[in-house]
């Protein structure tokens, strides 16, 4: 079982909204589980009024995160992991240490990416008991239309995490989707943009 960890150091990267939906777009391929190691516990939140609730199981996180992860492992193909923003967060330390991949969305903007710096020592931490853990970037809120800047196409080089080829843009169907308690999966084809995104998203993560 696949265990995707959603990590970043910064509130408002769009954590919360890509694990939703990825385990909305993986539910399509087999059983789902989101963890929720948020303490603001926002896919929680989500949860009570989405309507995703037989495709997706949502549990909250316990202190002993590890032993939650062994116990989901036999009933889910796959486990989503939404962390607290903060790597030096007790549960996102965990996290990454029972991981197989670290998601790290992060807006285009010079100062966000330089910022990964954080993250990437995190990994490399995380690495010394999980060698095996992968990590990539997934650019979000990408401005509809636009490519990347040449200030972003810079500060990407200087950083040394890979980057999903796959960014998802700025789309109020993001934003819309959650207020209504759904992901852009169930949005009919106000969401189908986002929805073909994400597909492409989830097979180069899971490809
Ligand atoms: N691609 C996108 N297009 C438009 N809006 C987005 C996109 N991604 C996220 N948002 C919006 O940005 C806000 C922050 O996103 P989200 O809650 O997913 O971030 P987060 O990293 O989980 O934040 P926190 O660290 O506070 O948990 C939300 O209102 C969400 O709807
Ligand atoms: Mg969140």
């Amino acid at each position: 079982m696949p265990v995707i960890a959603v990590v970043g150091n910064k509130g408002g990267a769009g954590k919360t909204t890509l694990c939703v939906n990825l385990a909305a777009g993986l539910s399509q391929q087999g059983r789902v589980a989101i963890i929720d190691a948020d303490p603001q516990g926002s896919s929680l939140q989500w949860h009570d009024v989405a309507e995703m609730s037989d495709s997706v199981s949502v549990f909250a996180s316990t202190a002993a995160l590890p032993q939650l992860v062994r116990e989901l492992a036999g009933s889910f193909e796959f486990l989503i992991v939404d962390c607290p923003p903060s790597v030096q967060a007790p549960q996102t330390v965990d996290v990454l240490q029972a991981a197989d991949l670290a998601l790290i969305p992060v807006q285009p903007s010079p100062v966000d990416l330089w910022a990964t710096v954080h993250i990437e020592n995190a990994i490399g931490n995380a690495r010394v008991v999980n060698p095996e853990l992968k990590s990539m970037l997934v650019i979000n809120q990408l401005e509809a239309r636009t490519t990347l800047s040449r200030v972003v196409r810079e500060a990407l080089t200087e950083i040394s995490l890979p980057v999903a080829k796959t960014a998802l843009r700025r789309r109020a169907v993001y934003r819309n989707s959650a207020l209504e308690g759904k992901t852009v999966f169930q949005m009919g084809a106000r969401g189908a943009a986002a929805a073909e995104e994400l597909e492409q998203l989830i097979q180069e993560v899971t490809g």
